[in-house]
């Protein structure tokens, strides 16, 4: 089966970096579009109070999470759908977080100017958004190399 793009997990402090970036707070709905191991779900329901959904297309990576989640009791805090990005309604999301690439972002773009309302935060790792003015960029040093995290408001 063909993915857009292969799973790589964003360093826990990266994923801290762009939740508090996009200034999460309690009770706002934060959307991963290709959520992997889920660990950005997690730290945004359990560190910032958030309810978070996540979006994965790979099935084994799905089960992983749907575990984790009764794991750590989320069940009503964090809800995982299996599925294509593409194809999924995100017009409820206060936050939305990515990590995907530039090509993907690019035909990610008119889904999210067209169902995200005014006002949502889109943070990004590592790959811009083609065509957006970022409102900040921050970068994140690392042992072996740099992160950068675009943050985006509609
Ligand atoms: C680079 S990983 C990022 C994982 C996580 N968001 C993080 O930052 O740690 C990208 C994820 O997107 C998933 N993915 C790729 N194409 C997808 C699609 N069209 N719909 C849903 N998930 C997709 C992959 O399976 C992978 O788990």
């Amino acid at each position: 089966m063909f993915y857009d793009v292969p799973f790589v997990s964003s360093p826990e402090m990266v994923v801290r970096r762009m939740l508090k970036l996009a200034q999460v707070k309690p009770g706002e709905i934060v959307y991963d579009l290709g959520a992997g191991d889920g660990r950005i779900l997690f730290i945004a329901a359990r560190e910032f109070g958030a309810r978070a959904v996540g979006v994965e297309i790979r099935h084994n990576l799905v089960e992983q999470i749907k575990i984790k989640i009764n794991k750590y009791g989320l069940n009503g805090k964090v809800r995982i759908i299996e599925g294509n990005f593409f194809d999924v309604d995100i017009s409820e999301a206060d936050v939305v977080t990515m990590y995907l690439l530039t090509s993907v972002n690019e035909r990610l773009k008119p889904k999210l100017e067209r169902e995200l309302k005014n006002g949502v935060r889109i943070v990004s790792h590592d790959f811009e958004v083609p065509g957006w003015n970022p409102v900040r960029v921050d970068v994140v040093p690392d042992i072996w190399t740099t992160h950068k995290i675009y943050l985006y408001v509609k």
